[in-house]
């Protein structure tokens, strides 16, 4: 029987797909216009996951097949060969940031064997919580807020006070805001970017310690990948947000108590991860323009090993041109 488990450290690879995705989409940082960078770095990620020895399928793309014509959820990507796998594509976690010129926009994509990824059912929101290694153990998006940042401020050995909780800033955190205030822990608002968010409470000269609040489905699944090499702890339940997906929570019988641990959200021990940071930020340095070309900061993590590294490119922007449409010039 043919094994399909990937054996190399496709991460490595898709480290020059997110890199090109960066340079691409740095460009437009600040120009206010976020459908030419998004269309930037979905241009760069496409072309080079093509590249990629892989048979893979998007499973959380750009949208379905009607609404994106590139990197759309069952877009078969890779040169068609072994081993068969799923994707998980966000050519620009925080559109918005770059567009204003803000900090932790990256791009990103995870992948981990066929049929492992969890795909979230038409339902925009999780509500997650998430922490690095040292807390994985003492998170549980059950338990109410308070208990939660105690829980993680005796895994860190930390003062409650000194716990840092990151959430985007939405009113419809208004509660937990309160109930993090109250119980006295510190708070790092972020306007856009819950991936970036999540991974920083896994490293540790961040100095964030915990999600909270919710956000994007397929940023969820992303996270997860990353997070299984990096040990850190994620977990979330579906958050209908209005009407309509009340109504498919109904009748696909979905359960919104239900807590998708990583297991659920990426079933398999050998997921692979790429990011690299198109602004600069707490958790990724974003493309740098020098005189001879450009420069990215990378992570690149594998679960299976444990593997987590930072890769730091220097690129030579005239050899990136035939890469991608954009102007690199
Ligand atoms: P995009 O860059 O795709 O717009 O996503 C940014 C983001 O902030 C995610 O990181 C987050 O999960 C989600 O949007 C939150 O959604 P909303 O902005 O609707 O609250």
């Amino acid at each position: 029987m043919t094994d399909h488990t990937p054996d190399r450290n496709l991460a490595m690879e898709l480290v020059r797909a997110t890199e090109v995705a960066a340079l691409s989409a740095a460009r437009w940082m600040g120009l206010g216009d976020k459908e030419a960078a998004d269309q930037a770095a979905v241009d760069g990620l496409r072309t080079l996951l093509g590249t990629v020895s892989m048979n893979g399928v998007v499973v959380i793309g750009e949208g379905e097949k009607d609404e994106a014509p590139m990197l759309y959820i069952g877009e078969e990507v890779g040169d068609g060969s072994e081993p068969l796998v799923d994707i998980a594509v966000d050519p620009i976690d925080g559109t918005t940031l770059l567009s204003k010129g803000m900090p932790n926009a990256i791009a990103v994509v995870a992948l981990a064997e066929r049929g492992s990824m969890y795909y979230p059912p038409n339902i925009a929101y999780m509500e997650k919580i998430a922490a690095g290694p040292e807390a994985a153990d003492a998170i549980d998006i059950e338990k109410p807020v308070a208990d939660n940042i105690r829980a993680v401020a005796q895994a860190c050995s930390l003062q409650v006070r000194d716990v840092t909780v990151v959430i985007l800033d939405r009113p419809r955190h208004e509660q937990i805001v309160r109930e993090i205030r109250e119980v006295g822990a510190r708070i790092k608002f972020i306007s856009d970017g819950d991936v970036a968010g999540a991974l920083m409470t896994a490293l540790p000269e961040s100095g964030a310690n915990l999600l909270l609040g919710i956000g994007g489905s397929p940023e969820g699944v992303i996270t997860a990948c990353a997070l299984k090499a990096l040990g850190g702890n994620m977990q979330a339940r579906i958050w209908p947000r209005n009407d309509e997906e009340r109504r498919i929570v109904e009748e696909e019988g979905l359960d919104t108590s239900e807590v998708l641990t990583m297991d659920s959200l990426v079933r398999s021990d050998n997921t692979f991860f790429a990011a690299t940071g198109i602004t600069d930020g707490e958790l990724l340095r974003g493309v740098h323009y020098t005189s001879r070309g450009a420069t990215t900061q990378s992570l690149v993590t594998r679960s299976k090993s444990g593997t987590v590294r930072f890769v730091n490119a220097t690129h030579q922007l005239s050899k990136l041109q035939q890469y991608a449409a954009v102007d690199f010039g």
